[in-house]
């Protein structure tokens, strides 16, 4: 008898004849180097190779593949991979291929039947290369079809992840080609007003660079079409400028649409203001399927302050800035375009790992059984969005959404420090009666046993340590110098002190006890030294915050 079941293994103890063409071996896994050029990034890192192994596959990756990214041989060997010499030898012997960019003509002729290949492909953009992969007979997942709006396909979501990076190197980008800090400092040296910088495009990308800008302590401005996002920017540290002009700037799926004559108009005036203001555009917009809006004039790039910095992440779909030049810097009126294609490539070690772990995902998701073998269940809507070729034939485009789509935020949302005292997740009402037991408990022994001195004191203690927790913590971290340049002119409460002992007639004779001349001396030096102390705090504290006005 022959039944299908892993090789060697054994059903209700008996002993089963299983041959090799029908046992179901584990597949292997396959990550060539990638071979565009200036393409740093791998499928996959050390770290998630273990967890496929975990999965029950088995892992060959071509030797060097992950050199650019910080993932050496032996760092791949040590998980559990066998690293292999040359493109050839990977995809002559792998089941599954696991890849970043599309395959080049050469990859595609390397490829088997019955190989199944995932990776960025964009289907809609190449439909040269999709005839080429069916004629294969090969089964392809595009990563960059998966539906992203539903919410159990985020972590399969290698657009948003790699947009994040994108949005995050952005800014060091732009921060590297700027002359000045990002925040605004008081130094002995003078005062540095901090940097204005402006993000066209509140997407994915967008939301990450306003994270980053925000966190180097930029004051941050940002527009988009799409009115939901300005929560999402304000959230982020930054400050959502509208364009005076209603329109509904929603194209769908979370998309934006082309915008009419009349708003692209409004929001040109608004831009060129923003312009003359601020220090750094960073620009992200897009619509899929067309030509990057044009944003950014270059009467606007001439109105910037010299030195002046504009970051066009858009730069491989046409640029949202008319001076962008494609993968260059460049300087024009005094002013650095970064026009870099490569972003993502420019952080290859993290945007390899988010992207490895997304395909992890998609690995768990084909593989639900855990033994090596994978399953394209196009009932799901996931893998029927993502499966654009299932064995040579086409199934791309796919259906529309069975279940209408669950609006979810982004995932790529840089995660924003967590407010000092913030708790990561809510406390359960258990702990939280069990920790007021307690302290009412020790409360009552302290009132029941300790001196009344000691009471006041304490009492004045405990009420000091709430306020100032009330105080300090809810303090954007940013605020904690100004409020403690604050905090010291308040210290000067003590200058109370030195009053009384200053009006003798009517607090010291009262107690019929004169000061004497030397205390009185004191008194004034001390009135003195807080007075600098109290209106020197003011002074500086106004100086500050008005380094935070926008
Ligand atoms: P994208 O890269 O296609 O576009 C970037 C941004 O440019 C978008 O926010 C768009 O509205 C904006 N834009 C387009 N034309 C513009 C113009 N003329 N002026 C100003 N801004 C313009 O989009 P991305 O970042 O890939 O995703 C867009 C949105 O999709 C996300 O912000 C999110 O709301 C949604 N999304 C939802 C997900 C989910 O529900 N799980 C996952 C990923 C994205």
């Amino acid at each position: 008898m022959l039944i299908d079941v892993p090789a060697g293994s054994t059903a209700a103890g008996i002993s089963v004849a299983v041959t090799p063409e029908t046992a179901r071996k584990p597949l292997l896994i396959g990550v060539p180097k990638e071979t565009a050029a200036g393409e740093k990034r791998v499928a996959t890192v050390p770290e998630v190779v273990e967890k496929l192994v975990k999965l029950g596959f088995s892992v060959a990756v071509q030797s060097g593949a992950g050199d650019a990214a910080n993932c050496g041989d032996d760092t791949y060997r040590a998980a559990g991979a066998e690293v292999v010499a040359t493109a050839a030898e990977l995809w002559a012997k792998a089941d599954i291929v696991l890849k970043v960019r599309g395959p080049s003509k050469e990859e595609v002729g390397l490829m088997h039947e019955g190989q199944t290949l995932i990776s960025f492909i964009w289907p809609a953009q190449n439909p040269e290369l999709m005839q080429q992969l069916a004629a294969r007979k090969v089964t392809v997942l595009a990563i960059d079809s998966l539906p992203r709006t539903l919410s159990r396909a985020q972590k399969m979501d290698a657009l948003t992840s790699q947009a994040g990076v994108a949005g995050y190197r952005a800014v060091i980008e732009a921060a590297n080609a700027f002359g000045r800090f990002f925040n605004g400092q008081i130094t002995a040296a003078g005062k540095v007003p901090p940097a204005k910088v402006f993000i066209a495009g509140a997407g994915v990308a967008g939301l990450a660079a306003i994270g980053t800008a925000a966190g180097l302590g930029a004051i941050v401005r940002a527009n988009d079409t799409r009115a939901e996002v300005a929560d999402q920017v304000v959230s982020l540290g930054g400050e959502f400028v509208k364009v005076d002009y209603e329109e509904e700037g929603s194209g769908g799926g979370g998309y934006a649409k082309v915008m009419s004559e009349g708003f692209q108009q409004a929001q040109r005036e608004m831009y060129a203001k923003q312009a003359r203001e601020v220090d750094i555009i960073i620009t992200t917009a897009l619509i899929p399927g067309k030509p990057a809006p044009r944003l950014i004039t270059a009467d606007m790039v001439k109105s910037m302050k010299p030195g002046s910095v504009i970051v066009d992440m858009a730069a491989e779909q046409g640029g949202n800035c008319e001076l962008t030049e494609p993968g260059q810097a460049v300087v024009k009126h005094g002013v650095t375009i970064v026009g870099y294609t490569d972003l993502v490539s420019r952080l290859a070690k993290q945007s390899s790992t988010l992207y490895a772990t997304n395909l992890f995902r998609v690995a768990e998701e084909l593989c639900k059984t855990k033994d090596g073998i994978i399953n394209v269940n196009m009932d799901d809507d996931a893998i029927r969005g993502l499966t654009v070729i299932k064995e040579g034939g086409i199934t791309w485009p796919p259906p529309p959404l069975k279940a209408p789509p669950v609006a979810a935020k982004p995932a790529a949302m840089p995660a924003k420090a967590p407010k000092h005292g913030e708790a990561s997740a809510p406390a359960s009402a258990k702990s939280t009666a069990i920790t007021f037991l307690v302290a009412a408990v020790l409360l009552w022994f302290v009132g029941a046993y300790a001196p009344p001195a000691f009471l006041g004191h304490f009492t004045v203690f405990v009420l000091a340590v709430f306020v100032g927790y009330m105080v300090v913590w809810n303090v954007t971290p940013a605020l904690h110098t100004p409020l403690m340049s604050v905090t010291n002119a308040i210290s000067s409460i003590i200058a109370i002190g030195a009053l009384v002992q200053i009006a003798p007639p009517l607090m010291a004779q009262a107690a019929g006890n004169r000061p004497e001349g030397w205390i009185l001396g004191l008194a004034v030096l001390g009135i003195a030294l807080t007075a600098i102390n109290m209106f020197g705090g003011f002074a500086v504290t106004q100086r500050m915050l008005q380094m935070f006005r926008k």
